[in-house]
């Protein structure tokens, strides 16, 4: 592959085995929780956690619905904006549903918090939220996800939907950017 880390190199910090490991017992921990459900409506906020979905609804051995939602992001940044604002509302209905809502990474907490709040204000019957990356050490909002994939240092990342400046999201595996 042509170079695509421009001024900086990528260290492996999660191998793609693992995360396919872990992605299959989040599945069976939403299975449990949702056993009774008609059909969750699994909502990825878009971009980051498009892989993730992708892998983790094929996981699901129960009916859904998948629907996306974005929020306005870092930029080309490393830092969070703190001010969240929906670029993209979801297609269907999620009043009275059981909803799953999936994100590559909890940060400072401040999306999740602002997203988490705007669904509920919909009334779904049951929100639950699961994110593959969690960076406890960073967190300014009072947020916590119902399920974690891995609990990582304050490093940035990459890989497996996440970018950085829009590079690397194809990477099979989650890296650490190390400046070069
Ligand atoms: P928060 O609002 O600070 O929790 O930020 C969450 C969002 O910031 C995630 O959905 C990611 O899109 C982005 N983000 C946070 N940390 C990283 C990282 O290490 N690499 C790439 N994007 C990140
Ligand atoms: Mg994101």
């Amino acid at each position: 592959m042509k170079n695509d880390r421009p001024g900086y190199e990528i260290d492996e910090m999660i191998s793609a085995k693992a995360i396919a490991a872990r992605v299959e017992s989040l599945a069976r921990e939403v299975e449990d929780v949702f056993s009774d459900t008609s059909k969750l409506v699994v909502v990825g906020l878009l971009r980051g956690s498009f892989v993730f979905i992708a892998d983790l609804v094929r996981e699901i051995r129960l009916p859904v619905e998948v629907d996306f939602l974005e929020a306005s992001s870092y930029g080309d940044s490393m830092e969070s904006s703190r001010e969240v604002r929906i670029l993209k509302d979801l297609r269907g209905k999620i009043e009275g549903r059981d909803v799953l809502l999936v994100e590559d990474i909890v940060d400072t907490g401040h999306t999740l918090d602002h997203v988490t709040r705007f669904l509920t204000q919909r009334q779904p019957a049951r929100l639950k939220t699961v994110a593959l990356l969690d960076k406890p050490s960073r967190r300014e909002a009072d947020f916590t996800a119902d399920y974690i994939g891995f609990e990582i240092p304050d490093e940035f990342v990459v890989g497996y939907g996440i970018d950085y400046a829009q590079r690397n999201r194809n990477l099979p595996f989650i890296g650490k950017v190390r400046m070069a």
